[in-house]
């Protein structure tokens, strides 16, 4: 299907296979994820912005984003996965359950002395990056940080102040992945990636593990209402698999919402993965060059792929303008609608679906979705103003840097 310069690949729902499963990502699991966040200081639930105004405007039942800028104080979800991650992964070191490591064991002088000198490195468009930087700084380990060439000089700094060795490459972020796992290879350093493949997926499912807090979180705040449509921005897939597992395992694939993929159009390796289905994955190569900074990833994360491949409905492939209509609506809001600082790739859900409908030419797409006057709408913003000045370029003046708006 395509829909002028936004195009979208439809799955039908599987009734007939046998489905990857999504348990692990599933309530109860999210139970754990969510106990080890609570023990942080820094935890507490994010907001579930409700906006009636803006759903009676575009003509919908309700929409609610959760907001991810207020979490843990680093202004984006990403920390989710990160902190749990490395919780998980001194849990088996020592050869304790998750369960009884929370916060203030992890960074106990008895475990950090056990534990000795830890190097965790990765590489990061920005948010992920903070997120191992603030945990190993608060363990009083190590990082070591790449980041993709072109990366915001505010996110560099933002993780280079948690302590951590941080730099920006010449490489694309898909690169910048291989050179961190060099680090791991070479220097013995541990790689915390947000993204796996074939072979590298113990860690990764860690992280998505992590994520579905938030997922959690929203399920508890909606205080019983059922969305009928979720959207879910992707980078590797890694977030959008984990929510999307999150709800398949809780209303189960008969019952449960519309669940829609967006992705910038110069970085929509799930979207040409969907489209392709034919069991292999695609990728993006070359300069990713999309306002949606977190959203530029090239090469999808298998395991994420597979939940979206057997439990998502739609992938879109989109312009910047509709991350950025998504900021500026946000960032505006409605009289009586709380405001959402949402970011290039926090916005992008949301945008998409502003977009559709809010154009009369999107009328087909709004049919095939489903959307109309009973719709109860569910994004989530995944970050705030990352990159501030970017942020107000595009807020305030309608503009972006380097790439044709
Ligand atoms: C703000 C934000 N939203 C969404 C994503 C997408 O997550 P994933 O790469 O797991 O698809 C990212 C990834 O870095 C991000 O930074």
């Amino acid at each position: 299907m395509d829909s002028g310069d936004i195009k979208a690949v439809h799955f039908s729902r599987k009734t007939d296979t046998e489905l990857f499963p999504v348990d692990r990502f599933g309530p109860e699991k999210a139970k754990q994820a969510r106990a080890f966040h609570q023990s942080f200081p820094e935890y507490r639930e994010t907001p579930l912005a409700e906006l009636n105004a803006l759903a009676k405007e575009l003509g919908v039942a309700s929409i609610h984003v959760k907001d991810e800028s207020l979490r843990f104080g680093l202004n984006a979800f990403k920390v989710l996965g990160g902190s749990y991650t490395i919780g998980n992964y001194i849990a088996k070191k020592l050869g304790v359950s998750i369960t009884e490591l929370p916060y203030e064991k992890l960074v106990s002088p008895e475990v950090k002395e056990k534990l000795g000198r830890i190097t965790f490195v990765t590489a990061t468009d920005g948010n992920h990056g903070r997120g191992i930087a603030w945990t190993a700084n608060r363990l009083g380990q190590n990082s070591v940080v790449y980041m993709p060439k072109g990366s915001s000089e505010e996110r560099l700094h933002n993780i280079q102040a948690l302590g951590a060795d941080a730099s920006v490459t010449e490489l694309n972020y898909d690169d910048a992945v291989r050179l961190a796992k060099e680090g791991q290879d070479k220097n013995g350093w541990v790689l915390v990636q947000d993204t796996a493949w074939e072979g590298y997926e113990e860690i990764p499912g860690w992280i998505m593990e992590g994520y579905t807090t938030m997922a959690a979180e929203a399920t508890e705040q909606l205080k019983g209402e059922r969305p009928t449509h979720i959207f879910l921005q992707a980078g590797v897939g890694a977030m959008s698999g984990a929510v999307c597992g999150y709800f398949a395992s809780l209303y189960g694939d008969e019952e449960r919402p519309v669940i829609t993929i967006v992705e910038p159009d110069q970085a929509d390796c799930i979207f040409r993965t969907a489209r392709a289905n034919d069991g292999k994955l695609h990728f993006v190569t070359g300069d990713m060059n999309s306002i949606m900074a977190g959203l530029c990833c090239g090469e999808p994360c298998t395991i994420g792929w597979n939940v979206l491949r057997d439990h998502a409905d739609y992938f879109i492939s989109m312009p910047d303008y509709v991350a950025a209509e998504g900021m500026r609506i946000l960032g505006n809001p409605l009289p009586g609608d709380p405001r959402v600082i949402s970011g290039e790739s926090g916005a992008a859900g949301l945008g998409f679906v502003a977009e559709v409908l809010r154009n009369p030419g999107r009328k087909a797409l709004k049919e095939a979705l489903g959307l109309n006057q009973d719709s109860r709408i569910l994004c989530f913003s995944t970050e705030g103003d990352t990159d501030r000045e970017n942020y107000r370029r595009i807020v305030w003046d309608g503009l972006w840097p380097s790439f044709e708006n």
